[in-house]
């Protein structure tokens, strides 16, 4: 399995990255110090996270050169529209401490404000202008999809969604993989509490493999060409997450977690509840 993989705009997207949700912002150097140190190049931040510029001194901190490290925020809800989302963006620059981001996102389509298709133009034009690599969007449904590429012509790069054994998303991926989006699945381990992890199928095959349940939940999404995006404040969760890419799960295994898909598996609130948070 490669470390990379490919966008439809020809850049490249570590499939393993760091989640940074609900990391304080003053805690943020040292955890995401440490985790660019343990071997992350890929972190995941966003606006409504109020971390970036504890994400951005890691990163400009960090003995990685900056065209190493891939580095993706999102944009708050209540910035989108044509012209508020170029201030936006320099926000974020500013507080990172980047003069570019590898990719930035529409965290929420909020179809009730209507404004998602005009912020899509604006990130269109950001790219064409440097200062953002790749563009995506967020919680996106096909709805929101056709509208952006009718207007524009042009395909987000990834959709960024909640998924994992207990809410694979089988539908939105078909329809991602017919498109050329990539895939990226938050909250992979199945939300805080990742009483995923205590499933007796994903414990047994862990027990087998000499893996940890995390191990074998990661390496489910990465044979599946997912972008995974775990997260954690514990440093040595951080190396233990990483340490996946020396086995492989059997097709009987995957099959195994496959079937813990459940119509009601999805752990975070709906989208409404959730995009006022951000
Ligand atoms: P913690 O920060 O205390 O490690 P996700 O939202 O990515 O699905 O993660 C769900 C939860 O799983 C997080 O709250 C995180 O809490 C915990 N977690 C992350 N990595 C591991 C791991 N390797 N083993 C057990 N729990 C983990």
């Amino acid at each position: 399995l490669s470390q990379t993989i490919a966008l439809n705009d020809g850049h490249h997207i570590p499939r393993l990255g760091f989640g940074v949700w609900r990391l304080p912002d003053e805690d943020a150097p040292g955890v995401v110090g440490a985790a660019i140190r343990a071997g992350y190049r890929h972190i995941d931040t966003a606006q409504g996270y109020d971390n970036e510029e504890g994400v951005g001194r890691a990163v400009r901190e960090a003995e990685v050169p900056r065209g190493e490290l891939f580095i993706t925020s999102k944009e708050r809800t209540r910035d989108q529209g044509y012209d508020s989302t170029f201030r936006s963006l320099e926000g974020s620059l500013k507080r990172l401490g980047l003069d570019y981001l590898d990719l930035f996102l529409i965290h929420w389509p909020v179809p009730e404000h209507d404004r998602y298709a005009e912020t899509w133009r604006a990130l269109v034009e950001l790219r064409a202008q440097g200062r953002v690599r790749s563009i995506g969007v967020s919680n996106f449904l096909p709805s929101h999809f056709d509208r952006l590429i009718g207007e524009t012509g042009v395909v987000p790069a990834v959709n960024q969604v909640e998924l994992h054994p207990r809410y694979q998303q089988r539908d939105i991926r078909d329809w991602h993989a017919a498109h050329s989006i990539v895939t990226e699945s938050y909250s992979p381990l199945g939300g805080e509490g990742a009483a995923l992890l205590r499933e007796p199928v994903v414990t047994d095959i862990a027990t087998r493999l000499s893996k940890t349940p995390a191990q074998v939940v990661i390496r489910w999404h990465l044979q599946q060409d997912l972008v995974v995006l775990p997260k954690t404040a514990n440093p040595t969760r951080v190396t233990e997450n990483l340490d996946v890419w020396s086995f492989t799960l059997s097709t009987e295994d995957i099959a195994r977690i496959d079937a813990l898909d459940r119509p009601d598996g999805k752990t975070l609130p709906r989208p409404e509840e959730m995009n006022t948070l951000f």
